[in-house]
C-alpha cells in the first residue's frame, strides 16, 4: 500500500474506533502494556514519549510512575484519539501529560523539546509505513543512555483473531493492513532496534489468551474498535453480515459457552540508545 494511503486509512480509521475502542480492547492489551512498563523502568522525574498512545491506555499508568516532577508527551496520527485522552487527562484531574497529533515517523514536537528519557509505543508500529523510521525518530528523541521500549503483536500464526485481515480484504479494493504480522514474525522488531541504532537490545515474547464475553464483544473488536474501522465502516449491512459470519466461523474454535478465549501474542523489545 501506498505510504500516504496506509497514514490516512490509519488516521481516519481509528478516529472512527477511538470510540469503542477501550470498550473492547483495554482488558486484552493489558498484559502487552504492562511488560512494556515493565521493561521501561521509568523512575519519578523522568520524561517519556508515547508514541501511537491513543486513548492513553500507556501514557496514563506512565504517568502515574514519573510522578509530578515527570512528563509524558502522548502523540498518535488520529485527532479523535488526541481529544479523547486530552479530555481523559481533564475528567482524570491529570496534570503531568501532554497529547500532540503527529505521525510517528514525522514526529513533529515543540522547538526546543528536551531530549526524553524514554521513548514507548504500545501496539502501534504494525500501522506505520516504515516502522525502523519511526523506531529511529523515537531513538533521536531519546537522551544518550535513555531507553526506547515497543511492543506488537507476535506471530501471525498465534493470534487466533488473524482471518479479520484477508475476510475485510476480500470486500475492499487494497489490502487493508498488509505488513500487520511483519515485525511480530522472527526477530523482527529486534532487527528494527539493531537498524535504528540501539543497544542492549532484550526481547520478550508472551503468550495471552483474549477474552470476550459474548458473540457482540468479538465482533466489536475485531470490526468497529480496530485495525479495520474504515473499511468496515463503509461496508453496507449485508456485507457487514456476510463478513461476521466468517469471522465468526474463524474464531468458532475459540469459543467457550457463550464466549470467546483468542489465543494472542505480543512482542515486547527494549533497547538502549548509545552514550
Ligand atoms: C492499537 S492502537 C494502540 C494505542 C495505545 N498505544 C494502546 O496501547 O492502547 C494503535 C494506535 O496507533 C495509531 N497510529 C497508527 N498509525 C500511526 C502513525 N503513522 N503515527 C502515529 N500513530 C499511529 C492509531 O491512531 C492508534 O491510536
Amino acid at each position: 500500500m501506498e505510504p500516504n494511503l496506509m497514514r490516512r486509512v490509519q488516521r481516519y480509521g481509528w478516529d472512527k474506533a477511538a470510540p469503542v475502542y477501550e470498550q473492547f480492547w483495554a482488558a486484552q492489551l493489558l498484559p502487552a502494556q504492562e511488560r512494556l512498563l515493565e521493561r521501561a523502568n521509568l523512575q519519578p522525574g523522568e520524561r517519556v514519549l508515547d508514541v501511537a498512545c491513543g486513548t492513553g491506555l500507556a501514557t496514563f499508568p506512565a504517568a502515574e510512575q514519573v510522578g509530578q516532577a515527570g512528563e509524558v508527551v502522548g502523540t498518535d496520527i488520529s485527532a479523535q484519539m488526541i481529544a479523547d485522552a486530552t479530555a481523559l487527562a481533564t475528567e482524570r484531574g491529570v496534570t503531568n501529560t501532554r497529547f500532540v497529533r503527529t505521525d510517528a515517523e514525522a514526529l513533529k514536537l515543540d522547538d526546543g523539546e528536551a531530549p526524553f528519557d524514554v521513548a514507548i509505543c504500545a501496539l502501534g508500529l504494525m500501522y506505520v509505513p516504515d516502522p525502523v523510521a519511526a523506531i529511529r525518530k523515537m531513538a533521536e528523541s531519546v537522551r544518550p543512555g535513555g531507553r526506547v521500549v515497543a511492543a506488537v503483536w507476535g506471530h501471525r500464526k498465534h493470534c487466533g483473531w488473524a482471518e479479520i485481515f484477508p475476510i475485510v480484504d476480500a470486500r475492499v479494493e487494497s489490502d487493508v493492513c498488509p505488513m500487520f504480522f511483519g515485525l511480530g514474525t522472527g526477530n523482527a522488531l529486534e532487527l528494527g532496534f539493531q537498524q535504528a541504532g540501539l543497544v542492549e537490545i532484550t526481547e520478550d515474547r508472551l503468550s495471552v489468551s483474549l477474552e470476550y464475553a459474548g458473540v457482540e464483544d468479538a465482533l466489536g473488536a475485531a470490526f468497529a474498535g480496530g485495525p479495520v474501522a474504515l473499511a468496515y465502516a463503509r461496508f453496507d449491512a449485508s456485507t457487514k453480515a456476510a463478513a461476521h459470519d466468517e469471522y465468526l466461523a474463524s474464531i468458532e474454535p475459540f469459543r467457550s459457552g457463550t464466549g470467546y478465549s483468542i489465543p494472542g501474542e505480543f512482542v515486547v523489545v527494549s533497547g538502549t540508545v548509545p552514550a
